[in-house]
């Protein structure tokens, strides 16, 4: 018996593969390293290069590895990218996920998690946002996500599947043990630009937006450590395992950072200053975006223990340090 994940040589998904690792499971990871690296995964995890969405691949690993549960990480992440590119998205994300949804009601796999996104609530009118507000994405992110939670709900009504759609918040930080971390390129996640300006590797950080209806006017989101977000994970797959129904879950702690409060964080993590340049706002960002977060912790036992900023940003900063003085960072 073993977990497949696609992604699984990503930022979060290789986190993922520690995680179950340490757990004593059985991985294997199907990633094409479009955005991800061979390095990023654990040497004890198997390792198969190709496509999440093909089929040909999945059923041949499924019966290799005695695939009995599923997550799926892999997809096309980036927002404004999705605005240009929107068949683009809708092929890497819904696409490419029917395909491994299919491959998995064909190979037997009974248990599927799926990384969904907050992206599914476009602009809520209230924050924290639940999970029964309406779904309303302003992107096709945000849609093609949408997409894949209907397909799995559709497909786990007719076939032996049952599944947890998790939708992570603002996902950050690193492994505390300093095995891996957010190495994609051209990352655009706050945090990690923050460090980087931090490390002089960019000469100034931007920040977009001083007029929002917040008390800096700057835009507030919920930023949930990678390693607790993990570990929501294995609760889920715990929960599948023992024949739990399906659910649709918010991950995040249910607090929320403006920007401003993040550059200072780690201008105090990290005993720095460096240049922050106040500019226009970008198209589509809602001025605050924060978890409900009872629910997952109600039904599914989860317990964070990262759920604090300085810690946050301190691991996601020796991340960066260590891409940079390491030559990783592309
Ligand atoms: N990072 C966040 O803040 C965040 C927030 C909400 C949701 N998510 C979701 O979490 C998931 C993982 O995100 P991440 O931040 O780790 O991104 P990432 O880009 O670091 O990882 C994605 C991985 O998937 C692989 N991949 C992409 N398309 C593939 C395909 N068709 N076949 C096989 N492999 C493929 C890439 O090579 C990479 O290793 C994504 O589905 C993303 O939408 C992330």
């Amino acid at each position: 018996m073993s977990v497949l994940i696609t992604g699984g040589a990503g930022y979060i998904g290789s986190h993922m593969v520690w995680e179950l690792i340490e757990a004593g499971q059985e991985v294997v990871v199907v990633d094409n390293l479009s955005t991800g690296f061979r390095w990023a995964v654990a040497d004890k995890a198997h390792f198969v290069q190709g496509d999440a969405g093909d089929m040909e691949l999945l059923a041949n690993t499924i019966s290799t590895y005695n695939v009995d549960a599923i997550i799926h990480f892999a997809g096309s992440i980036v927002v404004p990218e999705s605005i240009e590119d929107p068949l683009g998205y809708y092929l890497n994300n819904t696409i490419k996920s029917r395909a491994l949804i299919a491959a998995a009601v064909k190979g037997g796999v009974k248990h599927f998690i799926f990384s969904s996104t907050a992206a599914v609530y476009g602009m809520p009118d209230t924050n924290p946002v639940h999970e029964d507000a309406p779904l309303n994405p302003i992107s096709p992110y945000g849609s093609s996500k949408m997409m894949t939670e209907i397909m799995l709900t559709d497909t786990s009504f007719a076939h032996n599947l049952n599944f947890v759609a998790l939708r992570y918040f603002n996902v950050a930080g690193a492994d505390a043990k300093g095995r891996t971390g957010q190495s994609t390129p051209h990352a655009t996640h706050l945090i990690k630009v923050t460090s980087q300006a931090a490390l002089g590797d960019r000469d100034k950080l931007l920040v977009f937006g001083t007029d929002y209806d917040t008390p800096d006017g700057t835009c507030i989101r919920d930023y949930i450590h990678v390693s607790d977000l993990v570990s929501a994970h294995l609760r889920a797959l715990e929960h599948l395992r023992g024949n739990g129904e399906n659910k649709i879950l918010n991950c995040g702690y249910g607090n929320g950072y403006s920007v401003l409060e993040v550059v200072e964080a780690v201008k105090k993590a990290v005993g720095v200053d460096f240049t922050v340049e106040l500019t226009d706002r970008r198209a589509g960002d809602p001025a605050a975006l924060i978890a409900g977060a009872d629910r997952i912790r109600k039904e599914l036992g989860w317990q964070p223990q990262l759920d604090d900023l300085n810690t946050i940003v301190q691991h996601a900063y020796e991340w960066e340090k260590h891409l940079i003085e390491n030559g990783l960072k592309v």
